[in-house]
């Protein structure tokens, strides 16, 4: 009876990974799947923990697993309670890097354990524990160098002939490691070379690339470590290890497809770094194209309170300006006058995934007011004011209409085609991209300079007067 239990717990557990992942894809639900997932998780550790037989023996060392349990939650819990919403992508990072860790150290034991045992492992197992020990390294060292780069306490490093090193460092890895695996190369000695070796191609792989690009990489590490994750369910027979691993594998692996297509950009482009490394020196951009136009606060005030529709279109300047509240509440004033008001969800808006919901879904910005690329560009045409908070690339034609700019191909929200934008930005920088937008020169644009948070402040208070 209790044989057949712990595999039932596992099956469960993997329902609220499936559950969970597919939950998260609306804000409405977000919160929930990730509950459902972590209710899943728990189920999985206890039941191993309580249910686990080797051999009819239950698991030894139950006292120092829930003494790492017990200070794994507390740092977590503490971790994951301060953390401030823009400084989130790091903590991710963190995390995952953590992920590697794990899926690299099951490889060493298991390969210790079964020199001591004087076990001949198979092929399969020897593929596993090296797969996991290499793809865990990797991304254990990986993501770290992501944290410290998003902590601003790392540069993009590059130096001459390094995509040759890297390149070299890889093929001499995945080389010791097939060796490995098929006996040619053995011993505690090699398999610590081994690691040492996929941990700096780890930190050479992530060091050039663009701080900017860090979501990308990030997601890009993330499905390592779901793989790495596999390899140590694979070795241990354990299938909700293995299910979990394959969903954060491949979880990871689309986002990421998700994110490169949503720049048109290859990864291969993000990898070695091409605008995302440009962007830190992007602050200093824009070249002038033309005149533009300036609109006072009360001027724009009264376009937007006559106006019959009115979208918003966040970019990361919001975030930066921690303005999502203000902006909430002019949408509050804006609707008071009639006015239907909503907001324009580019899906790289910002500086990682989900930025923008998650920034107004703390100001408690109502969901269906949150409409994805897709379906309000066709809105744009009828669209009386658009106000652009703080975004820039998400929202420049050159994306459509300049085959040798960069963004080119990218899809963009399509603001230039209501009657008239707002832009709040504090000057005319450059964006992400590090490249000028031509949609601050049309006639029926309008710049309002100033931090987006004092500039809503100011629209909110003079809407209030008209
Ligand atoms: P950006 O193109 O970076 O533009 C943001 C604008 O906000 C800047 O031009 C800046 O202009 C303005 N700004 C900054 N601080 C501000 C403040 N306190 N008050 C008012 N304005 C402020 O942002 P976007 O339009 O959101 O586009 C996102 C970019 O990031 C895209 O190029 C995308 O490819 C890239 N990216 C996104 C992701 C994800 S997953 N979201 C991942 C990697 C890359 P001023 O300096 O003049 O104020």
């Amino acid at each position: 009876m209790i044989d057949g239990l712990l595999p039932i717990l596992y099956l469960i557990a993997s329902v609220t990974f499936i559950l969970g992942i597919k939950m998260l894809g609306s804000p409405k639900t977000a919160r929930a799947g990730n509950l459902v997932a972590a209710a899943g998780m728990v189920i999985a550790i206890v039941g191993t923990i309580v249910l686990y037989r080797h051999n009819g023996q239950p698991l030894h060392n139950v006292t120092w697993i829930l003494a790492a349990l017990a200070v794994g939650t507390a740092i977590g819990w503490v971790m994951a309670m301060r953390v401030k919403m823009t400084a989130m992508p790091q903590m991710v990072s963190f995390f995952n890097g953590m992920g590697g860790a794990c899926a690299a150290l099951i490889s060493i034991l298991e390969y210790k354990s079964a020199i001591a045992g004087g076990l001949a492992a198979s092929t399969g197992h020897s593929l596993a524990t090296m797969a996991g020990l290499i793809i865990g390294a990797v991304s254990f060292s990986g993501s770290i160098i992501a944290y410290l780069k998003l902590e601003d306490r790392l540069g993009d490093i590059r130096f001459g002939a390094q995509q040759l090193v890297n390149n070299g460092l890889l093929v001499a890895t995945i080389a010791v490691g097939a060796a490995m695996v098929i006996g040619s190369m053995s011993g505690i000695s090699t398999l610590y070379i081994l690691t040492a070796m996929a941990l700096v191609f780890g930190i050479l792989f992530v060091l050039p690339i663009g701080g900017a690009d860090m979501p990308v990489v990030i997601s890009l590490l993330n499905s390592f470590t779901g793989v790495a994750a596999a390899c140590g369910g694979f070795l241990y027979d354990n299938m909700v290890m293995l299910i979990g691993g394959i969903l954060v594998g491949s979880a990871g692996t689309i986002l990421t497809v998700v994110m490169c297509n949503s720049m048109n950009r290859s990864l291969l482009n993000v990898l070695i770094g091409n605008f995302g490394g440009a962007a830190s020196g992007a602050s200093s951009g824009g070249s002038s194209a033309g005149s533009y136009r300036e609109v006072s606060a009360a001027d724009a005030a009264v376009m937007m309170a006559y106006a019959k529709q009115v979208v918003i279109v966040p970019g990361y300047g919001l975030a930066v300006a921690q303005a999502q509240h203000v902006c909430h509440q002019l949408e509050h004033e804006l609707e008071g006058k009639g006015v239907t008001v909503k907001y324009a969800i580019h899906p790289v808006a910002g500086r990682m995934p989900g930025h923008m919901n998650v920034l107004l879904a703390e100001a408690d910005v109502a969901y269906d007011k949150l409409v994805e690329m897709e379906e309000i560009n066709s809105e744009f045409p009828t669209t009386d004011v658009v106000l652009v908070v703080g975004a820039n690339d998400v929202v420049n034609p050159a994306a459509k209409t300049d085959p040798t700019s960069p963004i080119y191909g990218m899809p963009i929200l399509d603001a230039e085609l209501s009657r008239q934008v707002i832009i709040m930005k504090r000057s005319m920088k450059a964006g992400y991209a590090g490249i000028d937008n031509e949609l601050f020169y049309r006639p029926n644009a309008a710049m309002l300079f100033g931090d987006a948070k004092a500039s809503l402040t100011a629209l909110v208070n003079e809407v209030k007067q008209v």
